[in-house]
């Protein structure tokens, strides 16, 4: 099998994938995003299928529809890239197949955003559609806060930062819960601990492991299938009701420091759903 990893950079992850995918027997390859060409309709045909980590919504989510376009099964597919690269396209799947999710409103002005925080209650967390590692993610605790906010992202926000994305700040106890869904399967799940609300290990959080209880994985497989299934990350939090709910689910996910602390082969599971998909797509 010969299995394309497209990204800009051989990171810890893919490193571990390349081996993962060796060790199967099979033949991995890096497809550099930023030298590849694709032509119409029929792109990368010497592949069997491509691995999708590149670090970039716009160019995973695009290669994947050329590739698919030309008959190369990527991981993920299209629609998951899609869905997760959005948190509002996400909340409207989470919402639509029933997933517990934290309340969310969308206004398209400062205005209609700030009638939504004041009717959702303060604190709330404002957030960019796309993006992660919680960059340029704002708890909003008060309307002088509100307003001061809002009326930067108009002023000097792009495109993007015009759609205002509100939830409902869930007092979560000092960490999230990040799970990894692959092929349908709970793999692995760790806390994040940080005394920052923002918990993403890439700003400094602690991982260590979850232990995955029913509750833990029917969520994170309810997440996944809601998105479209292949390998994802899903954000879990606690409510202090005891509830889960699923904050968003990621497409490309890092798990440099999750692989220690649950004793997990996140790599190796997601090497074996690649060629899965490869060889049931086999041409
Ligand atoms: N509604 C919320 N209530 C409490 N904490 C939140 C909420 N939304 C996000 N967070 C915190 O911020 C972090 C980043 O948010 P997330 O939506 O996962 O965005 P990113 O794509 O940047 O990871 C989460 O891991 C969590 O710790
Ligand atoms: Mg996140």
């Amino acid at each position: 099998m010969r299995i394309g990893i497209l990204c800009s950079r051989v990171r810890v992850e893919e490193k571990w994938l390349f081996q993962s995918l060796q060790e199967r027997g099979a033949q991995p390859e890096w497809v550099q995003d930023e030298a590849v060409v694709f032509g119409l309709p029929t792109v990368l045909e010497q592949y069997d299928g491509i691995l999708i980590r590149s670090l970039s919504h716009s160019r995973a989510l695009y290669a994947s529809q050329l590739l698919t376009a030309g008959g190369i099964p990527t991981v993920n597919a299209p629609d998951v890239i899609a869905t997760c690269g959005d948190k509002l396209i996400t909340s409207l799947a989470l919402v639509r197949h029933g997933v517990p999710t934290p309340p969310v409103r969308v206004a398209f002005s400062p205005e209609a955003a700030l009638a939504a925080i004041e009717e959702l209650g303060y604190p709330v967390v404002l957030k960019p559609l796309n993006g992660s590692w919680g960059r340029l993610q704002a708890k909003i605790n008060d309307r002088d806060a509100a307003e001061a906010i809002l009326e930067h992202k108009q002023t000097l926000g792009g495109y993007t930062h015009s759609i205002f994305y509100i939830q409902e700040y869930i007092p979560k106890p000092g960490r999230d819960i990040r799970s990894f869904v692959v092929g349908g399967e709970t793999v692995a799940a760790i806390y994040r601990t940080s005394s920052h609300w923002i918990t993403n290990t890439a700003r400094g959080a602690q991982a260590s492991n979850c232990p995955i209880t029913p509750e833990i994985d029917h969520i994170s497989r309810a997440a996944a299938e809601a998105v479209g299934g292949g390998v994802v990350a899903v954000d879990i939090l606690e409510a202090p009701d005891g509830r889960l709910l699923v904050s968003e689910v990621n497409h490309t996910p890092e798990f440099r420091n999750s692989v220690a602390p649950t004793g997990v082969d996140i790599p190796g599971r997601i090497a074996d759903y690649v060629l899965e998909v490869a060889m049931k797509s086999e041409r």
